[in-house]
């Protein structure tokens, strides 16, 4: 009983104010920027102020990462890509930015990153790397787990996605979308249009040439796409179909609007990348000397992936040394070099490799 002999009513009262203030300005001044990290508890109505925060926050993260031309690079992250199993000697993350590294003229690309994260932890991760991060609160649902190919939550993540992405076209801001599963082994700015009128450039699981939608298998695992009321109305229009496409995944949604008349309702102009120069493990580059990403698609499981692109990195600086080494002979260095095989991700489809 020794504190009331201390401390006046007075005082009291004056410290119960000054603890009632802070908590207010915690908890509901819109201006706070620990907002971001205030994990969802009440109910929707209780969270209208936060709405505010993190919109100034987005707009604040994107005018950081942006490129003068109003382009940033956005790739999505959560806990399973950013942390290290005990056996495992990287993470998806690592690799990913360790091809900014490794790769031609992608170094200064890195300043461009958005990463978005979904759960705390990957946030962390971010601010820990150094990057833009932003932080992408979705309520009652926890992202961090990795979420394998198709299930009910993978389905759920890429929606909420697609909704952020609409966000940040609405802003005005076009992207370059990179999975993390996605290395970077040159720049693909130049590789890709930069024709003002082409909306939507995409890559796919295999190229077989044609311009036309029907024939493409898109794979929106990489793609650039321009800020303008057409790509707005095109990604309002997917995200509109979230519920009446049970079972689908949002790239098949896409899929399907692409291939039924989308594209001629709207006026798009899309372009479908070849993957001689956005490779992925569905359809291998054939030419080392054109390659700008390498996608680990038609791959399930993260220690998959992890594995097999790191032998693409290592493929890729030994083509480099071997360059190096011996520059007179480039054109046989780059016509005989070949890709290490896939195994990881072959395996990954098998039964047994679920355990
Ligand atoms: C935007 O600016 C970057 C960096 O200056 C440049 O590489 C890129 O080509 C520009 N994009 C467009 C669409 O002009
Ligand atoms: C962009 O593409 C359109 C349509 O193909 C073409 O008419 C125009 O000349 C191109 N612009 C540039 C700068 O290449
Ligand atoms: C896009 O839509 C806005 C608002 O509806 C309109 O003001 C603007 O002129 C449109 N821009 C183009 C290029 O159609
Ligand atoms: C769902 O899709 C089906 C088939 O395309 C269509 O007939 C139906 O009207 C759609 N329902 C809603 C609620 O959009
Ligand atoms: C390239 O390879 C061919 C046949 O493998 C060989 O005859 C030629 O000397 C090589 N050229 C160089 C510059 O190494």
């Amino acid at each position: 009983m020794e504190h009331p002999k201390k401390f006046s009513p007075g005082t009291s009262a004056i410290v119960f104010l000054l603890f009632a203030g802070f908590l207010y300005i915690c908890v509901w001044s819109p201006s706070n920027p620990l907002l971001p990290f205030v994990q969802p508890s009440g109910s929707p109505k209780d969270f209208t102020p936060v709405e505010f925060a993190v919109k100034d926050e987005l707009d604040l993260a994107l005018e950081e990462a942006s490129m003068r031309n109003k382009t940033v690079i956005i790739a999505v992250v959560n806990r399973a890509y950013v942390e290290q199993s005990v056996n495992a000697e990287t993470t998806m993350l690592d690799l990913f930015l360790e091809s900014f590294w490794l790769g031609e003229d992608t170094r200064p690309l890195l300043d461009h990153l958005l990463l978005v994260a979904v759960d705390k932890t990957a946030y962390d991760r971010c601010m820990f790397k150094r990057l833009h991060c932003y932080r992408l609160v979705t309520e009652g649902v926890d992202f961090g787990e990795e979420k394998v190919f198709m299930s009910r939550d993978f389905i759920k993540m890429m929606w909420r996605r697609t909704f952020f992405l609409t966000e940040v076209l609405r802003r005005g801001y076009s992207f370059i979308f990179t999975d993390t599963d996605v290395v970077w082994l040159r720049n693909p700015l130049t590789k890709l249009s930069l024709n003002e009128t082409d909306d939507l450039q995409i890559s796919v699981d295999k190229y077989f040439g044609s311009r036309r939608p029907e024939h493409n298998l898109i794979n929106t695992g990489f793609y650039y796409i321009r800020s303008n009321n057409k790509t707005i109305s095109l990604f309002d229009k997917w995200y509109s179909l979230k519920d009446n496409s049970t079972r689908k995944k949002e790239q098949d949604v896409l899929l399907d609007l692409l291939r039924h008349g989308v594209v001629t309702e709207l006026d798009l102009r899309v372009r479908f990348l070849e993957t001689r120069h956005f490779s992925g493990f569905c359809e291998d580059s054939k030419d080392v000397g054109a390659v700008t990403t390498v996608h680990a698609n038609c791959c399930r499981h993260i220690n998959a992936k992890v594995r097999d692109l790191t032998a693409v990195l290592r493929d890729w600086k030994r083509f480099k040394a071997a360059l190096t080494k011996y520059p007179k002979a480039a054109r046989n260095i780059t016509r005989s070099f070949g890709w290490s095989r896939h195994d990881g991700c072959l395996n990954s489809w098998k039964p047994q490799t679920l355990t």
